[in-house]
């Protein structure tokens, strides 16, 4: 039963559930201390008298007295003789809601403050377009091929696979996976060598304690790539795992592998089909010096193939892997593909190093949801995975094509570089340009703008350029969010 509590100053919504089990006695006095925590009840508010309440809520009147002398004793609520029962004057400020809520207190950095609950973020400004680069259109996630995917998954699970199972992953999906990663991505991979996990995160932080487990005391990361401040968590994974980062520099070949042979890194972690953020290829010969430096020092390679499946002009390189699979451990997510929030992932581990990853999974967390991964499996194999990434292609290639319009119209000679794939690009600004000002400009207008620096190991050692994400902003914003901007990005300013 529902009771609205009115008349009495708050307006509080009680359910009563006589037929879930749990003793009334616990789901009111749940129920008053969620309010007067979530600030539906305020401090100094005053409560109906026991009596009062009882009969609203066809329940006992000792049950309420025994329910209101807990939360006195609790503090919650506050009794003098002879008046009412009410709020306590001190309760639960806001601030202490929400967990993580208290994140600058406990000494959490910003990446973490990013990840706390909507609750406690500052409401964020609307935007006439945001720009921001690494997210997919999340309105466009498949809703109902998820939905249709989940009660398969749930209608066809043996009840033995309910049990903790194999720490790699599903077998079903790992078969599924192998499958399309030789077919699509031109991988040498086979079930056994796959590792199920919670997205690229997981994934490299399993490699790296496996690395670290092989005595790896140096990982390479490219240089723009992941940053170096607290936001980054590969590079700060790097670091707790304890190999410091080493920065390679991107040219317009993709990572340079020279300097990386002239380093003491005995890892590296890049993203050759598409680079993070720069959006250039990994050269062909640089494959193959990337795939001998391995070879020739014992090392190894992290590939990134964080959104391979969107190339819009022709067929994505496949992965590096498959040149070197003794050498690469290949991370894929559906981060992209699908949205961030599925966390699914996965791991080709090179076949001598898989039960190791296995075994670092298995330490981590047991496994990844089967639930989650059988849907993933049935999403495959229907096809619908595959008809989303279709409607998906042209939905960003659309859009990349408008911001490659927009720029000629509205900001002509500004470049704009990166291959026609994934969903952003770089734009370059004009060399005398201030990335932080023109950027803070655009916020002042309401458009989300985002600069190369935070992706770069050394701050301002290099020309002015923007990362334009076009993940989040359809083709109309993409077009008034560029008009709105031009004469910030425009040469002769
Ligand atoms: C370069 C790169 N790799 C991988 C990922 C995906 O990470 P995850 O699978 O943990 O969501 C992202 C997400 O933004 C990314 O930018």
């Amino acid at each position: 039963m529902a009771i609205q509590w009115s008349g009495l100053g708050p307006e509080l919504l009680l359910r009563l559930d006589r037929y879930s089990g749990l003793p009334l006695r616990s789901q009111l006095e749940d129920g008053i201390r969620d309010a007067i925590r979530d600030g539906r009840l305020q401090p100094g508010e005053r409560l109906p008298s026991s009596r009062e309440f009882a009969r609203e809520l066809g329940v006992s009147r000792g049950l309420v007295q025994e329910c209101y002398g807990q939360l006195l004793s609790e503090g919650y609520l506050d009794s003098q003789v002879g008046s009412a029962t009410r709020v306590a004057a001190r309760a639960y400020p806001a601030a202490t809601r929400g967990g993580l809520g208290g994140a600058s207190k406990s000494g959490l950095g910003e990446a973490s403050r990013a990840l706390t609950p909507a609750a406690a973020a500052p409401a964020a400004p609307r935007l006439i377009a945001d720009f921001r680069s690494g997210v997919p259109d999340l309105a466009s996630f498949p809703r109902s091929d998820w939905v249709w995917a989940m009660r398969e998954a749930c209608r066809e699970v043996a009840t033995a696979d309910l049990d903790y199972g194999d720490p790699r992953g599903s077998r079903a999906l790992r078969e599924v996976l192998a499958g399309y990663l030789r077919r699509v991505r031109a991988a040498a991979v086979v079930p056994d060598d796959l590792i199920v996990c919670t997205g690229f995160a997981q994934g490299l932080n399993l490699v790296l304690e496996v690395l670290s487990q092989l005595g790896v005391r140096r990982v390479a990361f490219e240089d723009p790539g992941y940053g170096d401040d607290e936001t980054s968590t590969s590079v700060r994974s790097a670091a707790l795992a304890g190999a410091p980062a080493v920065r390679v520099p991107v040219d317009d070949l993709g990572a340079d592998v020279a300097a990386l042979a002239a380093s003491e890194a005995r890892a590296v972690v890049v993203t050759p089909a598409h680079q993070s953020p720069t959006g250039v290829v990994l050269a062909a010969a640089r494959r193959h010096a990337l795939a001998e430096w391995a070879s020739r020092h014992d090392a190894y390679i992290v590939e990134d193939d964080y959104d391979s499946e969107f190339r819009y002009d022709r067929e994505p390189v496949g992965v590096l892997q498959g040149i070197a699979p003794d050498r690469v451990f290949t991370l894929g997510t559906v981060s992209k593909s699908l949205a961030p929030s599925v966390r699914l992932g996965w791991v080709i581990a090179p076949p001598a190093l898989s039960g190791a990853v296995a075994e670092a999974k298995l330490l981590s967390d047991r496994g990844t949801s089967g639930l989650d991964q059988l849907a993933l499996a049935a999403l495959f194999r229907s096809g619908r995975y595959d008809r989303h990434l279709r409607k998906m292609r042209g939905v960003y290639a659309r859009r990349r094509g408008v911001l490659i319009g927009a720029l000629g119209r509205h900001a002509p000679g500004v470049r704009l570089t990166g291959l026609a794939a994934g969903f952003h690009a770089v734009a370059h600004l004009p060399e005398a340009a201030d990335e932080d000002a023109v950027v803070a400009e655009a916020l002042r207008r309401s458009v989300g703008l985002y600069g190369m620096a935070p992706f770069r190991a050394i701050r301002g050692a290099a020309p002015p350029q923007l990362v334009l994400g076009f993940g989040l902003t359809g083709e109309r914003a993409i077009e008034a969010g560029i008009a709105a901007v031009a004469d910030l990005l425009r040469p002769n300013r």
